[in-house]
């Protein structure tokens, strides 16, 4: 019988999900689970590898089981997970040495400062496309061997293997007879040159990490291993850190397209074709897949902050029920009143990248309300997509006609008209927003056959709805800056 579907794994930062996609692109069937953040202290974050392990095969197997499905029936499987994030195992025992430190982990940023005071930022910038920050693997890593005793030696013996959560599942998923990465989570490392497309001895000297730890770096679209155990004899076929899958699942495939997720935080991404950008405001240079021996690239903009707002505004304040609430309550109001919500609670990202930023609510008086809180808090997220794009068209000289986004705040239709807005662009959400996922399945499906090519699937996307700019220039200049007038005093505000 032919294999009817495809399997894609999407082991994101607060939950493990699963998906079964069939040749048209639709969700066959959907599981997820939520999994433990653990913070150890103030600005640490930590998942247990074992239960994201449990919980990603747990869903897989669910979700099989939903759509009354078996092995035989998966043409392949995609691989999709949180970037930057980082496992350290043994490899003959196959257990964690510690657990994985989350890419919002700070506890880095002393050692990321040295590196910048040291001079070594253009350096890095030029080999990885990255900024030394806390937020990627390699100086995890450098922690992990220095802090877990009797690392460094049996790492030295070789007896350990380092990988972001991509290696660690395909570890699991083949009996760890697979150590492999793809570009994608690799050139999140801070450790593999993104040009030669190979871990940098400069960069593991600098770092500290002995190359018997490094897994092997594979193409983001082609078979890289066979499943053994649970899921046995399925074709693990693609693989892509989450962002760079959306990028591929919203078809993102020509040079000046550009999506943003809302996720945890939002990410956008614009594919640069296969010429990597540098960036001189603040990007990222990124790779956004490889398949076969070509290589494509992407600037990014990564905002530490998106949905998790909506979450704090929900847990800690309690000012809504669930996340969904917040558009109504932000809609029964015209506008802010004044207030503005700078969401630097964990720093600020691109394009400004101060860690010790932290977040403010400024402009509030005797006549503010949890409406208009709840309005500056969307607009808070909107206003710094518009600081990313901003540094993307001038990076890249490329004019943005649209964005397209996903993800799940995309849902939220004030959120995204204020997008509009504030961007002076059409933001256009496309019928299915799960494209992360979509861009896993996509990747792997690819790679089997199961598609014959690109343009099979880019008919696929299909537009839900367009947000088109309601705001003339004049007003988009006033919240511009009123919102660089509250950055300003939000950043640098844990600092000495
Ligand atoms: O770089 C971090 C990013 O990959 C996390 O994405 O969707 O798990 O919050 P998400």
């Amino acid at each position: 019988m032919e294999k009817q579907y495809i399997l894609a794994l999407d082991q994101g930062t607060t939950s493990s999900r699963a998906m079964v996609i069939d040749g048209a692109g639709n969700v066959v069937s959907i599981r997820q689970r939520p999994f433990k953040q653990i913070f150890p202290k103030p600005g640490w974050v930590e998942h247990s590898p074992t239960e994201i392990w449990s919980s990603q095969s747990g869903v897989a197997t669910e979700a099989l089981a939903a759509a009354d499905l078996t092995e035989r029936d998966i043409a392949a499987i995609g691989i999709t997970n949180q970037r930057e994030t980082t496992v350290l195992w043994d490899r003959e025992t196959g257990e964690p040495v510690h657990n994985a430190i989350v890419w919002q982990d700070r506890r880095t940023a002393e050692f990321c400062d040295g590196l910048r005071n040291h001079g070594d930022a253009p350096m890095i910038q030029a080999k990885t496309g990255l900024l030394p920050d806390a937020y990627f693997s390699g100086s995890k890593l450098n922690w992990l061997l220095n802090n877990v005793p009797g690392a460094r030696e049996r790492a030295a013996a070789g007896k350990l293997a380092f990988g972001t959560v991509d290696s660690w599942l395909i570890w699991k998923l083949t009996h760890g007879e697979r150590h492999v990465t793809d570009a994608t989570n690799a050139s999140r490392t801070m450790l593999f040159n993104i040009h030669t497309l190979e871990w940098d001895e400069e960069l593991l000297k600098l770092l500290d990490i002995p190359r018997s730890v490094l897994p092997e770096v594979v193409a983001s679209s082609g078979h890289c291993g066979t499943t053994k155990g649970i899921l046995h004899g399925i074709s693990i076929a693609g693989i892509a850190g989450d962002q760079q899958a959306a990028l591929f699942g919203q078809m993102c495939t020509e040079p000046g397209m550009a999506k943003c997720t809302f996720g945890t935080g939002s990410f956008m991404l614009m594919n640069t074709g296969t010429k990597s950008m540098s960036s001189q405001n603040k990007l990222l240079t990124t790779i956004a897949w490889k398949i076969g021996d070509t290589v494509e690239y992407a600037l990014e903009g990564s905002m530490l902050m998106a949905g998790a707002v909506v979450q704090w505004l929900r847990d800690e304040l309690q000012m809504i029920r669930t996340s969904a609430e917040i558009e109504a309550l932000a809609a029964s109001v015209s506008s802010t009143n004044g207030v503005v919500l700078v969401p630097a609670f964990a720093g600020l990202g691109a394009p400004h990248w101060d860690q010790y930023a932290r977040g403010a609510l400024l402009g509030m008086t005797r006549g503010t309300s949890r409406a208009h809180i709840a309005r500056a808090a969307l607009e808070g997220i909107a206003l710094q997509a518009m600081d990313v794009l901003e540094a993307m068209q001038t990076d890249s000289g490329l004019p943005l006609a649209q964005l397209r986004v996903d993800g799940g705040a995309s849902a939220n239709n004030l959120l995204m008209q204020i997008q509009s807005d504030v961007l002076g662009i059409d933001v256009v959400r496309p019928k299915n927003a799960e494209a992360t996922v979509l861009g896993a399945a996509y990747l792997a499906g690819l790679a089997v056959g199961y598609w014959p090519n690109k343009e099979t699937i880019a008919r696929q996307w299909q537009m839900d709805h367009v947000f088109k700019p309601q705001i003339d220039d004049a007003a988009r200049h006033k919240v511009k800056a009123t919102w660089h007038r509250a950055l300003d005093r939000a950043r640098d505000w844990a600092g000495e």
